[in-house]
C-alpha cells in the first residue's frame, strides 16, 4: 500500500511538472494580454512579450487588498511610525542631522558618550532612522495604492521633547526618558537549548535596566554630567536600540504567516530582514557599552565577560545567533529568528512597547487606537 502510494506519487510528479499553469496563472496571462492589447493596437505590431511583461511589472497592482492583509500592513505601518518617532529623537541628539534625516542640532556630550560604543554610532543612528522613515512611508503609500486606508498618528504626537540643547521642541508620540529596557534578547539569542516560543525564559544582560525607569536621551543639559551619568544614558540607548530592533526582527516573520496576497508577502518579507540587520549591528555595539554604575541612580552596567556573567550566555564577542530548538524539541537545533509565533503577536508587541515605558504620558485615545489596530491585525487569517 505504502509502496504503491509512493509509486503513484512518483508517476504523478513529472505529470504535475508538465501540467499547464494553474488558474491563477491563467488569470494573470489574460490580464497581461489585456494590458498589452493597447500597445499592440497603436501599431507596435510585434510588441515583444518582454515589453508587455515589463509594462505590467511597472504597473501598480490595481486590486483592492483583503481586510486581513490591510490590517497587517496597517499594524506594521503603526509600529514603523512609532519607531520613526523615537529614532528621530535619538538622531536629533546623537545622530547625524542632515537633509536625509533633518531636525535637531546634536548634543555634543551625548554624541561623544554614544561614540564610546562605536565611533560610527551617529551614522548608524542616522541610517536606522532613515530606514524607519522609509518603512512607514512605503507601507502607507502601498496601502493606499491597493485601495486601503493608511495610518496617521499625528493627532497623538502630544508628548514633550527633551529639553537638552539639540532637540527640536515638537510634540512626540514616544517617550525615551523613562524607559524600562528588557535585555533578555541577549541571552535568548545565545541559548542553544531554549526558545521563547516553547515557553522558556531568559536572563537579563543588564538586570537593573529591566527594573527601574531610565532616560535613554538626556532630559536636559543637566543630564550631561557627571561623566558616568551621561555614559549610563548612552549605554541605555545602546541596549534599547537592540531591544527594539530584535522586536521588529520577530514581528515581520510572525505576521507574514497570516498574509494572503503574494505581493503583500513580498513586502513583509523584504522589509522584515532589514530589522534583523539593525538588530545584529546594535547587538554588537551594545557589547561595547562600558561597565559602570551611574552615581545618580545606582544603575549598573555589569562587565558581561566576567563572573557571574561571561561564558556562552554573556560573552560580548558572541554576536551571531546560536542555533536552538525550534517548533518541537525533537527536531534538530537550528539558527533562527526567535520568537516567531504568530498568535496574538500584534497585541504582544503593543504590550512589550507599553511595558518599556515608551508611551508614558500618552492619552487613553492613543492606547485605544493602538489596541484597535493590533486587534485587527491579530484577527487576520490565512
Ligand atoms: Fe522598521
Ligand atoms: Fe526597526
Amino acid at each position: 500500500m505504502t509502496t504503491s502510494a509512493k509509486h503513484a506519487s512518483g508517476v504523478d510528479a513529472p505529470a504535475t511538472l508538465a501540467e499547464p499553469p494553474d488558474e491563477s496563472q491563467h488569470g494573470f496571462s489574460r490580464r497581461s494580454l489585456l494590458a498589452s492589447g493597447v500597445a499592440v493596437g497603436v501599431g507596435a505590431g510585434l510588441a515583444s512579450f518582454e515589453s508587455a511583461a515589463s509594462a505590467l511589472a511597472t504597473k501598480p497592482a490595481s486590486h483592492k487588498l483583503g481586510e486581513g492583509d490591510a490590517a497587517i500592513l496597517r499594524f506594521l505601518a503603526t509600529a514603523e511610525i512609532l519607531e520613526t518617532d523615537f529614532w528621530q529623537q535619538y538622531n536629533e541628539l546623537g545622530g547625524v542631522q542632515d537633509s536625509e534625516v533633518p531636525g535637531g542640532s546634536g548634543s555634543k556630550r551625548y554624541t561623544e558618550a554614544l561614540e564610546v560604543l562605536d565611533e560610527d554610532m551617529p551614522q548608524y543612528i542616522h541610517d536606522n532612522t532613515e530606514d524607519e522613515f522609509t518603512h512607514f512611508t512605503f507601507l502607507n503609500a502601498y496601502l493606499e495604492s491597493r485601495g486601503a486606508e493608511a495610518v496617521d498618528l499625528k493627532q497623538f504626537a502630544t508628548l514633550s521633547s527633551s529639553k537638552a540643547t539639540g532637540a527640536q521642541q515638537i510634540g512626540r508620540l514616544t517617550n525615551l526618558m523613562e524607559l524600562t529596557v528588557d535585555t533578555s534578547w541577549w541571552t535568548r539569542y545565545r541559548s542553544s537549548s531554549k526558545n521563547l516560543d516553547l515557553g522558556d525564559s531568559f536572563a537579563q544582560a543588564v538586570p537593573d535596566l529591566a527594573k527601574g525607569s531610565f532616560p535613554a536621551i538626556p532630559r536636559s543639559d543637566t543630564d550631561l554630567a557627571p561623566e558616568d551619568h551621561i555614559q549610563a544614558i548612552a549605554n541605555t540607548a545602546g541596549f534599547h536600540f537592540a531591544t527594539i530592533e530584535q522586536g521588529g526582527t520577530s514581528l515581520y516573520p510572525s505576521l507574514a504567516q497570516r498574509v494572503n496576497d503574494p505581493e503583500v508577502l513580498r513586502v513583509v518579507l523584504s522589509i522584515g530582514p532589514t530589522e534583523a540587520m539593525h538588530f545584529q549591528t546594535w547587538a554588537d555595539k551594545a557589547g561595547n557599552a562600558p561597565s559602570l554604575t551611574d552615581p545618580t541612580n545606582r544603575l549598573e552596567f555589569p562587565d558581561l565577560n566576567v563572573a557571574p556573567f561571561g561564558g556562552e550566555e554573556f560573552q560580548t564577542n558572541l554576536i551571531m545567533p546560536e542555533p536552538t530548538v525550534f517548533l518541537r524539541k525533537s527536531l534538530p537545533i537550528v539558527s533562527i529568528v526567535r520568537p516567531t509565533n504568530t498568535q496574538g503577536i500584534a497585541m504582544g508587541v503593543v504590550e512589550f512597547l507599553t511595558a518599556m515605558g515608551l508611551f508614558k504620558g500618552q492619552s487613553q485615545d492613543f492606547f485605544d487606537a493602538l489596541h484597535t489596530l493590533a486587534a485587527e491585525a491579530d484577527a487576520a487569517k490565512r
